[in-house]
């Protein structure tokens, strides 16, 4: 074994004690450093909730508690693909419920879960500020309006 390599620190880590150290003073630390820590690694890994725990010298299930709580927050990786789709308002009165179905349906997903060749993640999500396009949906951050089920499939395929 490479004993250079031991002595190497995870550019990821030294961000997420950059994050730590900019909010640990602040009342209510624990959400914003959770969402940096989510865009640092994409969802929130067991090793790195302990590592803020040590951090902010908050017990551990107390952490957990909150990121179970709220839905922004990921315990497990995103696929390639992340495909919101909105269930908001205006969405749902204008067919978002069968946009999401013919995902579901097509994909074989449900809210929240990977494809098991992680192509492709599913999310529902209540707004995303698009609602003159319902109904809407996102992949990869890229919205997609005016939906109608039938052109679902051919969006999707664009994404490997
Ligand atoms: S309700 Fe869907 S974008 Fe606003």
């Amino acid at each position: 074994m490479c004993t250079t390599c031991e002595n190497l620190v995870d550019p990821k880590q030294i961000k997420l004690d950059e994050v730590i150290i900019k909010y640990r003073d602040e009342n209510g630390p624990l959400i914003p450093i959770l969402q940096e820590a989510q865009e640092i690694y994409g969802y929130l890994p067991a090793d790195v909730l302990k590592h803020i725990s040590k951090g902010l010298r908050m017990p551990l299930a107390r952490i957990y508690g909150v990121v179970t709580f709220y839905s922004q927050f990921r315990l497990t990786p995103v696929g390639r693909n992340l495909i919101n789709v909105c269930l908001g308002t205006a969405c749902h009165v204008r067919g978002g419920a069968k946009v999401l179905e013919t995902i579901e349906k097509g994909l074989k997903l449900k809210d929240g879960e990977t494809t098991e060749d992680k192509r492709y993640t599913l999310e529902i999500v209540a707004c995303i500020g698009a609602c003159g396009l319902a109904p809407v949906m996102s992949i990869n951050g890229q919205v997609y309006g005016r939906l109608e089920p039938e052109s679902v499939p051919e969006i999707l395929a664009k994404y490997e």
